[in-house]
């Protein structure tokens, strides 16, 4: 393991000046400016090169291998800030004062626990689920968390109605006249100033934030076998991560790099989840709809699910010296290298730039993280020197994140819910951005069919005819 965390900065910054070579002349987003819909663009199958909204969240800029968060590259990011004001940076647009930090922190803190989702969810074989399936499910359950009565998903209004669970009644009351409610609902935490308890803004938002990364934890010792940890306030988002997942408080160290890997999968422009995410709130339906769709978006393995793939390659081909062997074999069946290619990099993923390195000084104490790193490090070079100039095939972010989660002490099980513990701050800060100026997603097909089938009655009907 890395000793100081002078040594993690360290090569954080050294990515990015790698990085910064990359980067000829400035980077020049291809639009910019006020934008005059309808905008011209030349779109693919899979909606590639289409444009769907503005945004202000995130910029990438796939052949210089750059990513921006509200114009910061993550590389200052990663070197310097928190999750936590990452996460803000992304949701509120500015990164915040110490002020701000301190209120932000409370809030997330306040949101860590949620005692009624964990219990509906104990309900289900969580220990037989796939935890991306769990996860789903939990955070849609998390709707419920402060009333089980379901609500009109456009007006929200938790305050308003009875909370039918024990926990959610504290106390009764009298009625005083209001049709709805009888007995004292428990007050969603966090509502400040007598503001409107609802589901689709800012509120929900950080309730996924903190209360997704409760969820997951709890998954992953369910399926170990164990009780879910309480989180602990006193720890920052990183650390009580780990210390929900592994029952002890890491080390600065382990926390530093589990807050940087949080920090490089916090958004990356329009990806499949964000679009599933933004799709869904584009309906008007609420936060945690689009939150759950962005958790089915991930869990492919074309997306977010290929960092379990990569670990089950690497312990597959064994050894670096089985590389070239293996990697011929791939290419005789044109099959696809998990954790390579991107859709919008065509050169190296600047997330990669960081978790490589990191994940070589990690891997180094432990002889199986040594060996399986040794491996990735073989196949990254047979892949770059063939495929990367031919094709711009190079490793992606999922490539490298699963041997740091290794060392970090998550299990294979926990790599995509872990990605998705940290795009929450993604997916709701576009989901908020887009629906400031909302319009119903509604893109067409190209109709490829038949237009003049005469109808066969069922009795005629002959599968050879
Ligand atoms: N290994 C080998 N060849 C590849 C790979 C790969 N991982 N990815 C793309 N190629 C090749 C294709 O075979 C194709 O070659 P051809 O033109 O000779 O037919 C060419 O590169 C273009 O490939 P496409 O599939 O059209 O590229 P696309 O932009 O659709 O793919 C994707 C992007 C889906 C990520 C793809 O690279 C892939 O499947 N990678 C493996 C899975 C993976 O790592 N996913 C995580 C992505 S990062 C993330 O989502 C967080």
């Amino acid at each position: 393991m890395i000793k100081t965390l002078a040594r993690v900065t360290d090569i954080v910054l050294k990515a990015g000046a790698a990085a910064q070579k990359e980067i000829k002349g400035g980077l020049q987003p291809a639009f910019s400016g006020n934008v005059q819909w309808p905008v011209e663009c030349k779109v693919g199958p899979g909606l590639e090169g289409a444009i769907a909204c503005e945004s202000k969240v995130g910029y990438v800029n796939g052949s210089q291998g750059a990513l921006l968060y509200r114009g910061y590259t993550i590389f200052d990011l990663c070197a310097y800030a928190t999750f936590e004001e990452v996460a803000y940076l992304l949701t509120r647009g500015s990164l915040p004062t110490a002020t701000e930090l301190t209120t932000f922190k409370e809030q997330l803190n306040l949101f860590r626990s949620v005692p009624l989702t964990l219990r509906r969810l104990m309900s289900f074989p969580v220990e037989d689920m796939h935890a991306m399936a769990a996860l789903r499910l939990g955070t849609n359950l998390m709707r419920q968390e402060f009333t089980s009565r379901d609500l009109n998903p456009s007006r929200g209004g938790a305050r308003k109605v009875i909370g039918t669970d024990e926990d959610s009644i504290p106390m009764e009351t009298l009625p005083k006249g209001t049709p709805e409610a009888v007995y004292q609902f428990t007050r969603a935490p966090g509502a400040v100033n007598g503001e409107e308890d609802e589901q689709t803004g800012y509120r929900a938002a950080l309730h996924l934030l903190s209360g997704v990364s409760t969820i997951a934890a709890a998954i992953a010792r369910v399926k170990r076998g164990q009780m879910p940890i309480d989180p602990d306030p006193e720890l920052s988002f990183a650390a009580n991560y780990l210390y929900m997942l592994n029952g002890r408080r890491p080390t600065p160290v382990e926390e530093r790099i589990m807050d940087i890997s949080l920090i490089l999968h916090a958004d990356h422009g329009m990806n499949a989840s964000t679009f599933a995410a933004v799709v869904v709130a584009s309906t008007l339906s609420d936060m945690y709809a689009s939150v759950g769709a962005g958790v089915a978006a991930l869990t492919g393995p074309l997306h977010g699910g290929a960092n379990e793939d990569v670990m089950k390659m690497l312990d597959q081909i064994g050894d670096a010296a089985n590389v070239p062997q293996w990697f011929a074999a791939k290419q005789a069946r044109k099959e696809k290298i998990a954790g390579f290619g991107h859709r919008v990099y065509k050169t190296y993923d600047p997330r990669a730039r960081i978790l490589g390195p990191l994940a070589r000084e990690i891997a180094r104490d432990n002889p199986e993280t040594k060996r399986m790193y040794a491996t990735a490090a073989a196949l990254e070079k047979v892949v770059v020197t063939t495929l990367g100039k031919a094709k711009g095939i190079y490793p992606n972010v999922d490539f490298f994140s699963g041997l740091v989660y290794r060392a970090l002490g998550i299990p294979t099980e926990l790599f995509t819910p872990t990605f998705a513990v940290s795009r929450v701050a993604g997916w709701t800060a576009r989901v908020l951005e887009y629906l400031e100026h909302n319009r119903l997603f509604r893109p067409r097909a190209i109709y490829t069919g038949p237009t003049d089938c005469t109808f066969i009655p069922l009795n005629q009907r002959d599968r050879k005819s």
